[in-house]
């Protein structure tokens, strides 16, 4: 029996440095209860096959009795949630889903993400200018943040100067999405504050773009006018999922990559000298460092699986952490080798809810890295373990002191 204490270990914040002992804890049983009723499912074929499978639901209104759908103000099981798909089943996830990602990629706008390839090495390059005549830099603040940040506002047309408020926004949205703060009425109200002003905002920016558009997401979705367009308040739910999307994934694969590397000398050496093998390099940091650790869901009804039965309604944990190391699955699991073969990690899930972002990040991740690796010379870490953001399922860290000697 694995403790079944273990996962609510995984969620205190003096864990987040290291969690990886404890996830191969929990994998001696693929799927396993925890004493707080959650199922936790640690295995590679395990996750796999319930992130595919239709009796697994993301919408949090699962099994909800009709007063607490009275208190979420939602409407009954399978509808829509304002056109949020993270968080909806077949048929609105399915439906929603297309109808936002039509202005993001093919087949509608085939070349949108590639586009974007100028402008994401310009800003690479221009925070690293910035470092010039310095000695140090925190990576995160001056380097893994701005990047993502300010690519998702171009994607959207949010002008760059009103990026700050969106940090704080975005951070309080997405804490309240962290397990062990779910019930927390203080992270709750401030979630739903940042909620409501990013909501406003955004009504702002669409107003604006109607009459004054640009080469942008936002604008795309306002000046549709076929069958499937977007009502305002999808526009503004699809934007805010995007903005949250931008600012606590790629951040954190950027500075977990660089931590990897520095932790990993000869392969940043390997990497200097044959920079194509960077983007097997970045699988392997996303494998590794999944900057999304685990998800939640609920089961429509009994599920048989590993010998075991989750019952009906329950609270299941994808562990896209614990399956990315899995030994059944990957030889040498914990091995960073940017030149491994085979490399299906579960970082960006599987199935209807596959990251929708996934070609936009791995450019940006791969030119960051690429770069960084190329310009800043003789690179150590000064402080490790780093110091953690506070979310356990949203996971990077929070600062990350490096020493250079300059900036080519
Ligand atoms: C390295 C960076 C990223 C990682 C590791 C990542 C990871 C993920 C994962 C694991 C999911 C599935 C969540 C679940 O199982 O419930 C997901 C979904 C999603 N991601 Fe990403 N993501 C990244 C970047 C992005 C970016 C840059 C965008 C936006 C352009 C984005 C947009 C989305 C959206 C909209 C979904 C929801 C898809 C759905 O529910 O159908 N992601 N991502």
């Amino acid at each position: 029996m694995v403790d079944s204490t273990t996962f609510a270990e995984i969620l205190k914040p003096e864990n987040r440095a290291a969690p990886n002992e404890l996830w191969a804890q929990l994998r001696e049983e693929p799927v396993s209860r925890q004493d707080d009723g959650t199922w936790v499912v640690t295995g590679y074929n395990e996750v796999r096959a319930l992130a595919a499978d239709p009796r697994i639901s993301a919408d949090f209104r699962t099994g909800m009795s009709a007063e607490e759908l009275a208190a979420v103000g939602a409407p009954g099981e399978g509808g829509s949630v304002g056109g949020n798909f993270v968080v909806e089943d077949p048929p609105a996830h399915d439906r929603d889903r297309a109808k936002a990602m039509k202005h993001f990629g093919p087949p509608h706008r085939p070349g949108f993400v590639a586009s974007l390839e100028g402008a994401i090495q310009r800003y690479v390059d221009t925070s690293l200018d910035r470092l010039r005549g310095q000695e140090q830099m925190d990576v995160v603040a001056d380097f893994s943040y701005p990047l993502p940040v300010r690519v998702i506002c171009d994607v959207l047309g949010v002008p760059p100067e009103d990026e700050p408020q969106f940090s704080l926004w975005t951070t309080a949205i997405s804490l309240q999405a962290s397990p062990d703060l779910r019930d927390d009425p203080v992270a709750s109200q401030q979630a739903d504050v940042a909620s409501q002003q990013a909501a406003a905002y955004m009504y702002g920016l669409i107003q604006r773009r109607k009459v004054d558009p640009g080469n942008d997401m936002i604008s795309d979705m306002v000046s549709d006018t076929s069958e499937d367009r977007l009502t305002d308040q999808q526009i503004i739910s699809n934007a805010i999922i995007l903005l949250i999307a931008g600012h606590e994934t790629t951040v954190n694969a950027v500075s977990s990559g660089i931590l990897l590397l520095l932790r990993n000398p000869e392969t940043a050496e390997l990497l200097r000298e044959r920079p194509e093998l960077m983007p097997g390099a970045f699988e392997e940091i996303l494998r590794l460092e999944p900057p999304v650790q685990f998800r939640d869901r609920r089961t429509l009804s009994d599920i048989d699986i590993a010998g075991v039965t989750i019952p009906r309604f329950a609270t299941v944990q994808l562990s896209y952490a614990a399956a990315n190391r899995d030994p059944n699955r990957f030889a040498d699991p914990d091995r960073f080798d940017p030149e491994r073969e085979d490399n299906q990690h579960l970082s960006f899930n599987t199935g209807l809810h596959y990251c929708f972002g996934a070609p936009l990040a791995r450019l940006e991740g791969i030119l960051a890295l690429r770069t960084w690796l190329r310009r800043v010379q003789n690179p150590r870490l000064l402080v490790d373990p780093p110091p953690y953001r506070r979310s356990p399922a949203l996971r990077g860290p929070s600062e990350l002191l490096v020493g250079f000697d300059e900036i080519l």
